[in-house]
């Protein structure tokens, strides 16, 4: 069977777009540490940077060991193509800046990740783009918010930190009867659980810093969506506004990690369901925010968007930040830690850390508790993190849910 016939989420991960019998044998795919790429003669360099004839030649652009991690994102997404980048801002920011121009609205959700806040908020009003948010778990809402202007519409599902829950099938449906693009965060979720190309959006970027490469050991980003719209943000936003390039070295890390995806996932979701279902029973805690939980508010929408709820929770305890911040001290194997996605478990404050970003008056209107935890569970086992979560909440003055 050839592999580009393969079906299988995993096997896609491991096999698509590479022949081992192209590359002297290499199992793995060899990496390109080039930043330029001779041509044979002087017409053949004319013909590739006239698009006239395909071929390499300079990795601002494009380079083979990237160009078989965008062909694996695509692939993963059900996209047409890919684009990888430094970081996962990088990914945000190319693309922002190739979708809009000056005098362009976005709508976007309450809630954002700190930093994606900060660059819509600051970052695009400086260059003359409105932001409006609304509440996108309402897609009556969007409706309302919807003029000739709106030409994105923007959104994590589920949501850095407080796990808020997104309908991307609603959301698309709306926003493309006016005539707006869709761009959906699926750092959270991976292509594993959710694939919002085929629930209607139109390109989706991560931060693989996070799950997709999974090890904590490097900073990327990745978007997919149309060929078309891939092309225009490799030339437009990659090549000539941000330049933000992910490095050959980065790409192999990611490959390597999107071959345990959907095994990690699984790992991931199953634990963080235990810890959650844990953290609910504990007098200490006064509320648990996670997809596979009953009491999760969009329960039956995280049911019907993601195949697994995940590995991230947020929580809230009974006295608030100061306990918060008591807790989080006395964790032993469970590290202090922003970023997400790695193997082992982390813990961090938004308040303090990632949503710093925001002022407190924008945390309270954008749905961001002072004193909300977030934990990335991660590959360890379940009863040693319950073991140390026990110990911390135990050996803690903490105060009592009411
Ligand atoms: C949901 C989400 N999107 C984007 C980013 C930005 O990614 P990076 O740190 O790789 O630039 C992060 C980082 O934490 C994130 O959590």
């Amino acid at each position: 069977m050839s592999r580009k016939q393969l079906s299988g989420f995993t096997s896609r991960a491991i096999h698509h777009g590479y022949d081992p019998a192209e590359n002297m044998g290499a199992l793995t795919p060899p990496m390109h540490m080039a930043s330029t790429f001779a041509f044979e003669s002087a017409e053949q360099g004319g013909a590739i940077f006239a698009g006239e004839q395909a071929g390499y030649f300079y990795s601002r652009i494009s380079n083979p060991t990237l160009d078989l991690l965008e062909q694996r994102i695509a692939t993963l997404e059900g996209a047409e193509a890919g684009v990888a980048t430094a970081s996962g801002m990088g990914a945000i920011t190319a693309v922002m800046w190739t979708l809009l121009a000056a005098g362009d609205e976005i709508v976007t959700d309450r809630t954002l990740y700190g930093c994606t806040f900060a660059f819509f908020r600051h970052g695009l009003a400086k260059f003359g783009i409105k932001v409006t948010h609304v509440d996108l778990t309402d897609p009556p809402a969007l409706e309302a918010a919807m003029s000739d202007r709106v030409k994105l519409v923007y959104f994590e599902t589920p949501a850095n930190p407080n796990m808020r829950l997104v309908d991307i099938a609603a959301i698309s449906t709306v926003a493309h009867t006016h005539g707006a693009q869709v761009v959906v965060d699926n750092t959270y979720a991976t292509p594993a659980l959710t694939r919002p190309i085929e629930l209607g959006a139109d390109v989706v970027v991560h931060s693989a810093t996070k799950y997709l490469g999974g090890h904590g050991d490097l900073v990327g980003g990745l978007v997919a969506g149309s060929a078309e719209t891939m092309q225009r943000v490799r030339l437009e936003g990659l090549k000539d506004m941000t330049g933000a390039v992910m490095s050959p070295f980065t790409a192999t890390l990611i490959m390597r990690g999107l071959k345990t995806l959907a095994l990690r996932m699984e790992r991931h979701s199953t634990t963080a369901a235990d810890v959650a279902r844990w953290l609910e029973a504990q007098p200490q805690v006064a509320a648990v925010h996670y997809p596979g939980l009953e009491s999760f508010a969009q329960h039956e929408l995280a049911s019907r968007q993601m195949a697994l709820p995940g590995g991230m929770i947020a929580f809230d305890l009974a006295g608030g930040y100061e306990q918060g911040i008591r807790f989080m001290n006395r964790l032993g194997m469970i590290m202090r830690a922003v970023s997400l996605g790695d193997a082992e478990t982390l813990i961090q404050h938004p308040a303090s850390m990632t949503h710093s970003t925001y002022t407190p008056e924008e945390r309270a209107a954008h749905g961001i508790g002072e004193g909300l935890l977030r934990l990335s569970v991660g590959l360890e086992d379940s009863d040693d993190i319950l073991a140390d979560l026990a110990q911390a909440l135990a050996a803690s003055d903490l105060a009592i849910a009411a």
